[in-house]
């Protein structure tokens, strides 16, 4: 009766690559098996202690209950700042230059709904955290994807991405107003130096685009790799915002909390457009996130000791299954090339594979854009011995089958 009536926005929204590998994980759960699971970018370590205590001691208190603040308390947005000026050297204004968010992504799509015009156009790199390009499409624009290139240590060709930049600012109509960068990146892991956001800066600054950075996987770096911020280049609070969340760096995922700094006409649509749709979160929650972000960063350093042993163990118990895989310079993943011998299968059908013969769930790469279908992504959210164990499983299903890997890769 009611056919006629159609949800446009939501019929833009295709249908989430990664929900096939999650069905045929639960059915092979139900059935049994000891499913290793590698797909999902879900921490799977407990929030450090001092910020649960925070928040214990916060919901005792009687003032706590009603609505809070919609873009966030001030002391939270103090902490983000301060946290900017300890890491980065850069003043931002807790008042106009920061909003909290319900972790980033609830930050970065609310942000696009505020400032993206019906029929806009973002540049996305492909591949890409999907609702990077998503909350563009649910906003009623487009997104222009070029395929990134990356250098063999899955470093960025940063050369290149400026080229390519340039390129599509030419070729697409309407002319992109916005760009998305996020490095380290999910899901390549890819970096960059401070260099390319000076030369993307300048770049925006001259033909005129705003630059969204996310930085989620800032603090999880190993090799004594350093993730740079966009907010550290002179101008940049002129062309700029960035993303930041509790997330990763903490184990706080189920919490919901990050921050948007820099450009305040963005930073300031973000806060007026959630002054209309929510209170901000329980203030509790904001309290202990700013325990977390003012306190002991032993904890920082503790989870990224974690996931350097698990890549340390995937990448040697990998390659002793015949499968070479590049080690990540940062995040909580590994960007895995599909074994030449079954690369022609496409990540969905590979990732399908693994599932069904070696009992591990990975998410494929072409999930996160076409340009990432030779890979899958890897999350190291299995500690050491699961992770070696997935391994075996893969080094079986490769030779029960003939499959040939390793030399000719
Ligand atoms: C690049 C990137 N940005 C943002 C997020 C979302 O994080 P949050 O929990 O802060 O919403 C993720 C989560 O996987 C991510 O990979």
């Amino acid at each position: 009766m009611f056919d006629e009536i159609e949800f446009d926005k939501i019929k833009r929204l295709p249908k989430y690559v990664f929900a096939a590998v999650g069905e045929l994980k639960m059915q092979r759960r139900r059935a049994g098996a000891d499913v290793i699971d590698l797909s999902m970018g879900n921490p799977d370590g407990a929030t450090p202690r001092h910020i649960i205590d925070k928040l214990i001691e916060s919901a005792r208190k009687p003032k706590v209950y009603g609505y809070s603040v919609s873009k966030g308390i001030y002391k939270l947005r103090l902490a983000a700042a301060d946290w900017y000026k300890r890491k980065y050297g850069v003043n931002l204004d807790p008042e106009t230059e920061v909003v909290a968010s319900m972790g980033s992504k609830e930050g970065y799509a609310h942000l696009v709904q505020a400032i993206a015009n019906i029929g806009d156009t973002a540049i996305i790199p492909d591949p890409c955290y999907p609702i990077h390009s998503q909350a563009f499409i649910l906003a009623g624009g487009n997104a222009a994807r070029f395929a990134m290139k990356l250098n063999d240590d899955l470093s960025l060709d940063e050369g290149a991405f400026i080229e390519d930049v340039k390129r599509v600012l030419i070729e697409t109509s309407p002319r992109p107003k916005y760009l998305v960068v996020n490095f380290p990146n999910n899901p390549t892991t890819a970096t960059v130096t401070p260099a390319f956001y000076e030369k993307i800066v300048a770049l925006a600054r001259e033909e005129r685009f705003y630059i969204l950075s996310d930085i989620a996987y800032a603090e999880l770096t190993f090799d004594g790799y350093k993730t740079p911020s966009i907010m550290s280049v002179e101008g940049a609070k002129d062309v700029a915002i960035e993303s930041y969340t509790l997330s990763k760096s903490y184990n706080m995922a189920g919490w919901r909390v990050g921050f948007i700094v820099g450009n305040q006409k963005l930073v300031g649509a973000l806060a007026k457009i959630k002054s209309w749709l929510d209170y901000g979160m329980f203030t509790p929650i904001q309290v202990a996130a700013t325990i977390a972000l003012n306190g002991d960063q032993s904890c920082v350093d503790e989870i990224r000791e974690t996931y350097r042993r698990r890549r340390d163990a995937l990448i040697k118990s990998f390659a002793n299954a015949g499968w070479e895989i590049t080690s990540p310079k940062a995040s909580m993943f590994v960007w895995a090339r599909i074994p030449k011998a079954l690369r022609s299968m496409g990540s969905l059908e590979f990732s399908k594979q693994l599932l069904i013969n070696a009992q591990t769930a990975v998410s494929p790469g072409v999930g996160f854009g076409p340009a990432g279908d030779e890979y899958v992504r890897i999350a190291m959210i299995e500690n050491e011995n699961r992770i070696r164990q997935a391994a075996k499983n893969i080094k079986r299903f490769f030779r029960e089958n003939g499959i040939a890997v390793g030399a000719e890769e």
